[in-house]
């Protein structure tokens, strides 16, 4: 068996990628994001590619790169990969779920902080010379505790902001397609409800589903209209589960009263509009971006490329039907 011909597209923090140097011959990306043409180029004659959610994963990336095997994304998410062009081809999808739960989390709920409390916007006040003497009504932002949040998407992510958010004694709702079970519900005290309900009664609504086609623009400018003029969305998971344009018109025009966003539709541009508002905080999609975060992210990526090649499937595979037919593709192009 020669060794798998592995492409790290987007370099992993510290010594992550050495992992794989002993059993795979590696390639690794140590400046810019790739363009479509340096990403083929790369990735033309590789086994596996460790992407990132700027790698556009899809058939002319399959037909560029037919040698690809595995593709293992330094992410949860996945909606940059075409899964039913892997599927076809037996290429095996891995991600990286769980080991970013809490960062993730952590930062939805310092973007409702932020906006509740408008912590960006008294911070420029004190940056720039304009705090001249205490007054009481000096930038009156707005209650976090004790308030009704609305979780969209109640899987690992949105439960652990769940479980953020009852230490600030919320009254938790949340809505997705089906019900979580029913200890979880209980554990969290979160009632499961409508989407329509969640928006109307919610001070706070967070984002926290993954981006397919059911939840692309799930929240447009309809939506928008049915929350409080004094609500604030966050959003954490996608840019694209809510109209951005529409978002920026509602923030406008005080059909909501802010927003706290680390994800845009078309990253990394962000509508210019929202650039404007004072009442929105913008973050450069930094969720999962802790030290030891990313790092693990990093391992559980390489890991599973790692297993893969030697024969046991990673844990971590999204499309797990596909494993024979790839101990298959493994086969004829590396041997056993
Ligand atoms: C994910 O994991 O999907 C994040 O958006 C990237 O950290």
């Amino acid at each position: 068996m020669r060794k798998p011909k592995v492409l790290v597209a987007s370099r992993l923090p510290g010594e992550t990628q050495k992992l794989l140097a002993e059993t795979c011959e590696l390639s690794v990306n140590e400046g810019e994001a790739y363009t479509i043409e340096q990403l083929y180029a790369n990735a033309r004659d590789k086994d596996a590619i460790v992407s990132v959610l700027v790698n556009k994963i899809d058939k002319q990336f399959f037909d560029n790169c037919p040698a690809i095997k595995v593709v293992a994304n330094v992410a949860v998410g996945y909606d940059n990969i075409d899964m039913d062009e892997a599927q076809k081809r037996g290429v095996l999808v891995c991600n990286t779920p769980g080991v970013l739960t809490d960062s993730t989390a952590d930062l939805a709920f310092a973007l409702m902080l932020s906006a509740a409390r408008k912590t960006p916007s008294a911070e420029q006040y004190l940056r720039d010379g304009q705090w001249h003497r205490f007054a009481l009504d000096l930038l009156l932002g707005v209650d976090v505790h004790h308030k009704t949040l609305g979780i969209i998407g109640m899987g690992r992510i949105g439960q652990a902001f769940a479980a953020r958010a009852r230490g600030f004694s919320m009254e938790i709702l949340y809505s997705q397609r089906s019900r979580v079970a029913e200890e979880i519900e209980e554990g969290l005290q979160a009632t499961f409800v409508s989407l329509e309900e969640l928006l109307e009664r919610s001070d706070f609504v967070s984002v926290h589903c993954p981006l397919n086609d059911a939840t692309r623009h799930l929240i447009d400018r309809e939506k928008l209209s049915q929350m409080k003029k004094s609500a604030i969305i966050i959003n954490t998971a996608r840019g694209a589960v809510i109209d951005e344009p529409a978002l920026a018109e509602a923030l406008a025009n005080g059909v909501i009263a802010g927003a706290g966003l680390d994800v845009f539709e078309n990253e990394p541009r962000v509508n210019s509009q929202l650039l404007d508002l004072k009442n929105v905080v913008l973050l450069p999609h930094i969720g999962s971006a802790t030290i030891e975060t990313r790092t693990a992210m990093g391992r559980l990526a390489v890991e599973a490329v790692g297993s893969a090649f030697q024969g046991k499937m990673p844990a971590n595979t999204v499309n797990k039907d596909c494993w024979e037919r790839f101990l298959a593709l493994r086969e004829d192009s590396i041997g056993r």
